[in-house]
């Protein structure tokens, strides 16, 4: 049939077939693609491109961007031990997050990564406390929080000084002051990371008078940075938003540190990187209708992908194979006992019948990454396409996984 889906140059369908649904299908020519053109809009210095693997922690697919060069950013123990299996190399490993208990602070000392990403007093202090332990220095950035506006969802908001997240330029000169001078700790570089689908350059250029403004304020204290890491936030087109000029993104940067070329840059993209290499492939269960709306169920679900749930947000859905007729408007939902659980609204529609396989879109980031098994639903499988090949990257959870913690 013509007009039928292809992803990475294979049928949707017959990847539907061979590895059943609800399944998530990885392009990673894709994934390069967009490492390659990030990379590449920088022409005055080589970023270190630290993938956030919140976003897509699936080793094949990060392994084919640690494989490109690219470093990771990293938000726990957990995601530490992922990184290291997919192979990035623990010096361009940075560790984030507001909440890092002491053994995951151990865990990052003894792989001996790039950075610490420091959020809070707090957390200096007991990063100080278990470097002196183990006996190494801790290298550290403070994560700024410059306070400016994303212009994106609240809940994806980080860089306001209403969020948990990062110190305010006073308390960070602060932190810097007391870091430097604590032989437990060395001082290595300056984060900042102000929020997520950010398709706006005026917030980063906020951001980035801001960070310039500190490095000014350190190298007044005498200190001198290696890196400085500007964190993620590129947007996407979802649906109809205008993505992130490249070219005029890396400027900012590149103008914002010309005066300081021996400082590295970091940068921490996730979303940008893999959201629109994956696709998560749905079969039609049923179709119904009230007085007032029509739905089609399928086997996928707010399990499986959060996103529309939790905020709204609008993913492209497409039938593999497109039958003739007129399309209706109708509500794309799955079988989780909630009236949130939809993966699509009032979405105009081509004729589908049970058994049809539908694509949902862009869903290479913040899919399987936040899934669940509410409901006792296994988490789908995962297959990654390259050079033509599938291969299933992460088998379908069996019922039994469900429960084999339980005792
Ligand atoms: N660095 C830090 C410190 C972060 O907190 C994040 C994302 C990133 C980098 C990567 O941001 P990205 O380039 O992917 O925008 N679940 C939400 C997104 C949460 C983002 C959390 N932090 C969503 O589905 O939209």
């Amino acid at each position: 049939m013509s007009g039928e889906l292809r992803l990475g140059g294979l049928s949707a369908r017959a990847l539907a077939r061979r590895f059943g649904t609800p399944l998530f299908v990885y392009d990673a020519g894709a994934a390069r693609a967009r490492y390659r053109a990030l990379s590449a809009a920088f022409t005055r210095r080589r970023p270190l491109i630290c993938y956030a693997l919140k976003a897509n922690p699936c080793r094949a697919l990060a392994a084919v961007l640690a494989r490109e060069g690219a470093g990771a950013d990293i938000v726990s123990g957990g995601e530490l031990e992922r990184a290291r299996r997919a192979g990035f190399k623990p010096q361009d490993i940075v560790f984030s997050g507001v909440g890092k208990t002491a053994e995951e602070l151990r865990a990052g000392l003894r792989a001996g990564l790039r950075a610490f990403n420091v959020e809070s007093a707090e957390e200096l202090a007991a990063l100080a406390r278990e470097a002196g332990r183990l006996g190494r220095r801790a290298p550290l950035a403070v994560r700024l929080n410059p306070d400016v506006d994303p212009r994106t969802h609240p809940h994806i908001t980080t860089g306001r000084a209403d969020n948990k997240f990062g110190v305010e330029y006073k308390e960070a000169l602060t932190l810097y002051r007391r870091a430097s001078r604590d032989r437990r700790l060395r001082v290595v570089g300056l984060q900042c990371h102000i929020g997520s689908q950010i398709t706006e350059l005026s917030p980063y250029r906020r951001a980035a008078a801001s960070i310039a403004r500190a490095l000014d304020a350190l190298e007044g204290m005498g200190l001198e940075l290696e890196h400085v890491d500007v964190g993620g936030g590129l947007g996407i087109t979802y649906k109809d938003e205008k993505p992130l000029p490249l070219d005029a993104f890396a400027r900012i940067w590149e103008d914002a540190f010309a005066s300081r070329p021996g400082l590295r840059l970091l940068l921490e993209p996730g979303r940008y990187l893999v959201a629109d290499a994956g696709v998560l492939l749905t079969r039609v269960l049923y179709r119904k209708k009230t007085s007032k709306r029509r739905f089609v169920v399928v086997d996928a679900a707010m399990t499986d992908l959060p996103r529309p749930a939790l905020y709204g947000a609008w993913h492209p859905v497409t039938p593999a194979a497109p039958r003739r007729g007129v399309k209706t408007r109708v509500d794309v939902v799955g079988p989780v006992c909630e009236s949130g659980d939809f993966l699509a609204r009032e979405r105009l529609l081509a004729p589908v019948a049970p058994g049809d396989i539908l694509a949902v879109g862009k869903a290479g980031a913040y899919g399987f990454a936040m899934s669940s098994q509410y409901n006792s639903r296994p988490r789908a499988a995962e297959v990654l396409v390259d050079g033509g090949r599938a291969r299933l990257a992460r088998r379908r959870e069996t019922l039994k996984a469900l429960w084999a913690g339980e005792l």
